[in-house]
């Protein structure tokens, strides 16, 4: 097969949701569609409960699950297809943030009951930064939720999006009967836990006043469909490939993962829309998946769960060329050669060696500390992606050597839980103090606990009541006059970027009013 075969095939995506709407379940569908796992409950979820923020073995555990899960392959209809694994905890959000960079599209589910919650909104938002295709999958149509109606306007309303339905819900809960696929022009009835939705029970059904459509579903539920579908595409444009690929318009379908249902009907769509790799941006240029030479990005690490070995796993996305075992390559920041002798891919669960791998694919390089999130391997040039931005975190507390003899593994085990993009580490210019900024409370335990049985170390910490942590933009002159005048709240991130710590909104108001040529921004690209 050839390279452009090899790239046309590749559909490369991320599931995105709120805790419990349904991506481990629909994920687990998607996979025995495509043969990679044969039985129901082989997908763990990746879930850490809120319960378990005390229990550091649930943690490792899971750390656990997540290597195994973190990409998962199948075939389907003539593409490969690869499912990037996103971290269910709304805490370990920057890790869906960063994974996200790493996708061509994205599929987001949607509980019927709960609408559009706030794990779903921040995620959405960060896909819409980078105009990030997106299908919208409507979960657990066999329970009672919400109107078909208002959860498009809730779409529209609170993730911005511009929908288009390209199914339709026949009831629901109790009444649920199935749906009627607008793209395709049947009717997929709903028969609870079947196994797969067989074709006798998808009838075509051209034009909506079949009489067929009474037989099957009754005559209030046809007349219901009728009325509901003629307002959708009242109201509703057509679907348009292109404007979903540029990421204006998001198609929807409605279904019920957990029995199957609807989800075939997703997939089939997602394999003929959905586009393969896509260009990436980097400082010095655009990269075309076409082009001959290799390149790719870090941007996901993961540390061993065995502390003896202290090999990490470093996720590479391929963006161009193709990506070969044992080549050398150049780590631009570190500008020298490294080559790979066990470059590994995942397959639910399955390592196995690559002897070759396509824009699009992702490996698995094991690493002693040589990469950091968002690193660039290529065959010689100077290259840097973008878009893989550190955002403000939420919350901020110093961190303190617990153990005077153990300074040196605890500045150590900072810098590699912070290459790894557990949290951020910010160094107060005025006294070298150190914050650690999260985006939940769980992973100043989890950094604790690893700081511990990783590298031997103990930190406490210490309150810091902080605001947002500012990455600042400007003149030279600019910049320095608003060091200078903010010296106590002034620190450097992990790559050396000056970062202002605002204590309040309030402080943050005062500074952009008082340095106006100074832009102000929470996030580290910009
Ligand atoms: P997540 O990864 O998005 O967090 O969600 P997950 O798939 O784990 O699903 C969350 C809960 O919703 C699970 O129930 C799951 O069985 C249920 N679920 C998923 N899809 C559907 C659906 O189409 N209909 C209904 N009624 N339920 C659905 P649980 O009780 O939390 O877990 P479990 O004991 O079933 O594993």
């Amino acid at each position: 097969m050839s390279v452009l075969d090899e790239i046309n095939k590749r559909r490369t995506f991320g599931i995105i949701s709120h805790p419990d709407a349904g991506k481990t379940t629909l994920t687990e569908k998607l996979l025995l569609f495509g043969g990679a796992i044969q039985v129901a409950g082989a997908v763990k979820s990746n879930k850490i409960k809120r319960s378990a923020t005390s229990d550091f073995m649930e943690i490792e555990k899971q750390r656990g699950i997540s290597v195994a899960t973190s990409v998962m392959a199948f075939d389907y209809r003539g593409k490969k297809i690869n499912i990037l694994d996103t971290p269910g905890h709304q805490d370990f959000a920057e890790d869906t943030f960063r994974t996200l960079t790493a996708v061509d599209s994205v599929i987001v589910v949607i509980d019927v009951a709960k609408g559009v919650e706030t794990q779903t909104e921040k995620l959405v938002k960060v896909c819409r930064m980078r105009n990030t295709p997106i299908i919208v999958f409507i979960n657990k149509l066999d329970r009672e939720g919400k109107d078909g109606f208002d959860l498009l306007d809730d779409l529209e309303q609170k993730l911005g999006l511009k929908v288009c339905p390209l199914s339709w819900p026949i009831g629901m809960g109790q009444r649920f009967q199935g749906v009627y696929n607008m793209y395709e022009k049947n009717l997929n009835l709903f028969r609870p836990h079947s196994k797969q939705a067989t074709s006798d029970e998808v009838m075509s059904i051209a034009d909506l006043s079949d009489p067929a459509l009474e037989t099957n579903v009754g005559e209030k539920a046809a007349a219901e469909l009728r009325e509901d579908v003629e307002t959708v595409t009242g109201i509703y444009p057509a679907f348009d490939k292109e404007k979903y690929l540029s990421g204006e318009v998001s198609p929807v379908f409605f279904g019920s993962a957990i029995n199957n249902f609807g989800v075939k009907e997703l997939l089939d769509c997602f394999v003929e829309i959905a586009p393969g790799p896509l260009p990436r941006v980097t400082e010095e240029r655009k990269v075309e998946p076409l082009e001959d030479k290799f390149s790719g990005f870090i941007f996901k690490i993961h540390a061993n769960i065995d502390p003896k070995h202290r090999d990490r796993i470093a996720f590479l996305r391929i963006c161009s060329g193709v990506f070969r075992r044992n080549t050398n390559y150049l780590h631009v920041r570190q500008a020298r050669k490294m080559k790979f002798a066990n470059p590994t891919s995942f397959m639910a669960a399955k390592k196995s060696i690559v002897e070759e791998a396509y824009p699009g694919d992702i490996v698995g390089l094991y690493d002693s500390g040589n990469f950091k999130i968002g690193d660039s391997l290529t065959e010689g040039e100077q290259l840097h992606f973008i878009g893989i931005p550190s955002f403000s975190p939420e919350q901020f507390r110093y961190v303190n050597n617990a153990d005077p003899l153990k300074a040196k593994q605890l500045a150590k085990g900072l810098v590699q839980l912070m290459d790894e993009g557990v949290a951020q580490l910010f160094t107060k210019e005025m006294n070298g103090r150190k914050i650690i900024g999260t985006v939940g409370a769980l992973q100043f335990e989890v950094i604790q606990y690893r700081l511990k049985h990783e590298y031997g170390a103990s930190c406490n910490y210490e309150p810091v009541s902080l605001h947002k942590a500012c990455w600042l933009d400007g003149a030279e002159a600019d910049i320095k006059s608003f060091r200078d005048r903010r010296k106590k709240d002034i620190a450097v991130d992990k790559d050396g970027k000056i970062v202002f710590l605002a204590e309040s909104a309030w402080a943050l108001n005062m500074a952009q009013e008082n340095h106006p040529d100074v832009a102000i921004h929470f996030k580290s690209e910009f």
